[in-house]
């Protein structure tokens, strides 16, 4: 009756059971998994938001496949206050970076066409490759763990010996998630100029998730791939984490490279797009009212975060067993424990003995055990007392 690419495996594995089973009974529970900023206590001007969706432009119906100049004016004025000029033609409006990343696949790729992806990374690439058929391929991140001040010999990086042999003739693009979700590291100048000469040389196309590009640690914002000319680019960004408002259901593409290359991608994406016509009036009318609310919310957000690892690091201090690797940006970090048994079975241990959950490593495509992921948006409190819980049970 069904399509093979819907053969997924929907039983809930042991780790979710155990979590229904653990709330079903009413046991409190320390989250460190929390990946929802509508649900962190963060403030947010409500009056404000609420207003800019009742616009009365909104009970016009003015379809364009970009989506309204207005808005893709907005997105152009985020990248212009970064320094980056993209012009409103080069953007068109999604409701999701998910929707964004299946217009993409569907432009570049055949069925059983190749997408280079990193791994660790972001799990819901796995089900958006599947809806598209497309195959991913795998392109591990390593990790040096060189001194720690000098920056160039310390966090993971790209492997291109690997990312270069990983390449067949169905490879169509490489992903970067610019920071990594969850290894939070950003492609670095050299990086992004050796993935332009890498896709240009074989007329591939790069795709950039930069949904967590502001929520860097480092004084200096990393550059953006919005306006990278080296290589054809899909540049994808949204509401969802730049203004931690992910019900509002608005994102962007960016495309960007070589002119001919870039002309004759928005001219598919387009027809893509006026198929579905798929952002609504009102939020479209808000995104200019939406986008000015990311100055309030990232200064909350990333205040956290810096609060959540100076925690971290505080408890880490006093123990040998457990290290936390570099966070560049984004908000997740990776806890190195002792790989003496599968990460899942350690998660397992940690909700059933503390009421504490954590995604274990293999969540997010780690090869090899000894990986735990902790998110630094969890509020202060609660991260404080569930690393203390964690550090007593492994130490
Ligand atoms: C790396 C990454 N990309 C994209 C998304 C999803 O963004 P959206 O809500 O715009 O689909 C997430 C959500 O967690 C993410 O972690």
């Amino acid at each position: 009756m069904f399509a093979e690419r819907t053969n997924w495996n929907l039983a809930p594995n042991r780790l979710s059971e155990a979590l229904a089973a653990h709330r079903a009974a009413g046991k409190p529970l320390l989250d460190l998994t929390v990946s929802n900023p509508t649900q962190c206590g963060f403030q947010y001007d409500g009056p404000a938001i609420l207003e800019s969706l009742s616009n009365p432009a909104a009970l016009t119906y003015e379809p364009n496949p970009k989506g309204l100049e207005s808005a893709r004016r907005a997105v152009a004025g985020y990248y212009a206050a970064r320094r980056d000029d993209v012009s409103v033609e080069d953007i068109l409006l999604t409701t999701s970076t998910s929707e964004a990343y299946s217009y993409v696949f569907r432009t570049l790729c055949n069925p059983g066409d190749e997408l280079l992806i990193p791994q660790p990374g972001y799990p819901l690439l796995d089900f958006l490759a599947d809806i598209q058929d497309v195959r991913l391929v795998r392109n591990p991140l390593v990790y040096f763990e060189g001194d720690p001040k000098a920056a160039n010999d310390h966090g993971w990086r790209i492997d291109f010996r690997s990312l270069e042999q990983a390449i067949t003739p169905r490879t169509r693009g490489v992903v970067v998630v610019h920071p990594n979700n969850p290894a939070g590291n950003f492609a670095k100048a050299p990086e992004m100029a050796k993935l332009n000469d890498i896709c240009s040389a074989r007329e591939i196309a790069i795709i950039a998730d930069e949904v967590f590009l502001d929520f860097s640690l480092e004084e200096n914002p990393r550059a953006s791939f919005a306006t990278n000319a080296g290589a054809l680019t899909f540049t994808m960004s949204g509401l969802s984490k730049i203004c931690g408002l992910p019900q509002m259901k608005a994102a962007w593409l960016v495309v960007s490279g070589p002119p001919h290359w870039k002309r004759e991608a928005l001219a598919r994406l387009e027809v893509i797009a006026d198929t579905f016509l798929s952002i609504n009036a009102p939020v479209q009318l808000a995104i200019p009212v939406l986008l000015e609310q990311r100055h309030a919310f990232q200064k909350q957000l990333m205040s956290r975060v810096r609060r959540n690892l100076t925690e971290l690091d505080r408890q880490l201090a006093g123990q040998k067993v457990c290290t936390r690797l570099v966070v560049e940006g984004g908000w997740y970090a990776i806890l190195r424990v002792p790989a003496t048994r599968p990460d899942e079975d350690l998660a397992m241990d940690l909700l059933s003995k503390k009421g504490l959950y954590l995604h274990p490593g293999h969540f997010y495509d780690f090869p090899s055990d000894g990986n735990l992921i902790v998110s630094l948006i969890s509020s202060e409190a609660i991260f404080s007392q569930a690393i203390t819980e964690l550090l007593e049970s492994l130490t």
